[in-house]
């Protein structure tokens, strides 16, 4: 008889590699955005302070980078932090923002290695100089890496990125560079700050809340929903598989029946 240690690990090993093997890699979505959420909660349930939680949460963050590279996943959107969290305890946002900001710097080399470029969405302008200073150079150190795109949602709300577009646009049209009449989905889509990326396919949150909490509402209108009851700090490659395999085994109909998408090729964007 097998010791039991022993064949445990093995039968782990063997549903790990199931997960990955059950992948199609032909049907991977390109942009993958995830609401890292429950650190608080992780930590609160070992007696510990929120920000241990935040911590631990740095370790998930690595794990899924690297997981979403290996799979030549294009772009990964992580949401780190919302407008509205500013909101927070002092002592938890200034912690918060002092790990995400040592992260970034410290991930710099290893980003480097993998050729994945670091992006930045969210109103930069509420951080600290210092900030954002080190995550200006960490995203010119980046800038040149061909390989997945890593966006980091610092700072972000989506109502805060339309009503900054529509500024946007009421400005270009006040000054004569845009005919109202020529404001399509195409063009609205370049003065939001994820002008440069495609919409996500599939969106996960994780911590068994079901809801969105101002994020990406406008890009997300066709993306896939995975909801997971696991906690952010719990959360590693085979749970990102499993989003992916929930994801492969959906119908995306963008609005067709079935029957139409048989002669259909998959396309995310509504047209305009
Ligand atoms: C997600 O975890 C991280 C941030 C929102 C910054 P939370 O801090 O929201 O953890 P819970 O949801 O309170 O458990
Ligand atoms: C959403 O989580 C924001 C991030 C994960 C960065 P929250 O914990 O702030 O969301 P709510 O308050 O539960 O909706
Ligand atoms: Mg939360």
């Amino acid at each position: 008889m097998q010791p039991l240690g022993r064949s445990i690990l093995t039968n782990n090993l063997s549903v790990n590699m199931s997960l990955k093997d059950s992948i199609n890699i032909q049907r991977l979505p390109r942009h993958i955005a995830i609401i890292m959420d429950g650190n608080g909660r992780w930590a609160q349930d070992k007696g510990e302070d929120r920000l241990f939680g935040h911590l631990h949460g740095v370790e998930s963050v690595r794990n899924i980078v690297e997981g979403c590279a290996e799979l030549k996943i294009d772009y990964l959107t992580l949401y780190a932090f919302s407008t509205e969290n500013w909101d927070r305890p002092a002592e938890e946002v200034s912690g918060l923002m002092e790990l995400l900001v040592d992260t970034i710097r410290n991930e710099v080399p290893t980003l480097n290695k993998n050729n994945i470029r670091l992006h930045v969405i969210g109103d930069i302008s509420m951080l600290p100089a210092a900030a954002r200073k080190e995550l200006q150079e960490a995203l010119e150190e980046t800038q040149l890496n061909t390989g997945m795109n890593l966006v980091m949602a610092l700072s972000y709300s989506s109502r805060w990125e339309i009503i900054k577009a529509v500024k946007q646009i009421a400005l270009a049209v006040q000054s004569g560079q845009l005919a109202p009449e020529t404001i399509s989905q195409s063009v609205f889509q370049q003065y939001l700050s994820t002008s440069e990326f495609p919409d996500p396919e599939l969106m996960i949150r994780t911590s068994g809340e079901y809801r969105i909490s101002n994020f990406l509402l406008y890009q997300l209108a066709y993306a896939e929903l995975h909801f997971t009851t696991t906690l952010w700090p719990d959360f590693r490659k085979e749970n990102l598989y499993e989003a992916i395999i929930d994801f492969q085994n959906r119908e995306r109909r963008f609005g067709k029946t079935a029957a139409q998408l048989e002669n259909l090729p998959e396309t995310q964007n509504a047209s305009d």
